[in-house]
């Protein structure tokens, strides 16, 4: 890589981070597997976003809910819509393609774009899902950012507080975490 390319990825890396991505020394954690595997059929369905870290194309973006649905191929559709801070609806379609793990996801958004990983940390399926997605950079850094998901566009406290406590263990800066507003109504 040269150095031009070299520094623009750390301009951006900074960025990111600025935004609420976590850059951390080192590669990115070893992902575990849920207990028993992931049941995706019970995963499907809508999830309403309560934390995250702040994406650049998520920025501003109020009443996020995911939906998951299985294709024929087996891959899993992911379909992510908001308000922005102009109050237009976006939303923007990707896939999930499953991996060797069964909670472990690379999910692209863009057509050739990179894919990136999609760690389903822990879930009950009915009440909250913890999402990580870790990418390394350069084999020097690893850049995490984490997602706390409800079945409701609320979750009670404690809940946040186990699932920050998680983060934390698997090493993503909590204290990015920003509050998605869920006050747009079902
Ligand atoms: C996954 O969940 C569905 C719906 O609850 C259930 O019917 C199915 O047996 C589960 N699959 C496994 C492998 O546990
Ligand atoms: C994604 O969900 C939104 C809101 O439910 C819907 O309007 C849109 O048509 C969906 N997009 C696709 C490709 O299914």
């Amino acid at each position: 890589m040269n150095q031009l390319a070299l520094i623009s990825l750390i301009v951006l890396s900074s960025t990111l981070c600025q935004l609420g991505s976590s850059l951390s020394p080192g590669r990115c954690p070893q992902t575990t597997e849920i207990d028993g595997g992931l049941n995706l059929s019970r995963y499907l369905g809508k999830w309403y976003e309560i934390k995250r870290t702040d994406l650049i194309f998520e920025l501003g973006l109020r009443c996020v809910k995911t939906e998951y649905t299985v294709e024929s191929n087996g891959n899993v559709a992911v379909n992510n819509t908001g308000v922005s801070l102009i109050n237009t609806q976006v939303s923007v379609v990707g896939t999930a393609k499953p991996g060797t793990q069964s909670n472990v996801f690379a999910v692209s958004f863009f057509q050739f774009s990179p894919s990136a990983q999609y760690w389903i940390v822990d879930t009950d399926y009915e009440t909250y899902s913890l999402v990580v997605s870790c990418n390394d950079v350069l084999g020097l850094f690893n850049l995490k950012n984490a997602w706390i998901l409800s079945r409701k566009p609320n979750l009670d406290s404690d809940i946040v507080d186990q699932l920050v406590a998680k983060l934390k263990a698997i090493g993503v800066e909590t204290d990015k975490l920003t509050t998605t507003a869920q006050d747009c109504g079902n």
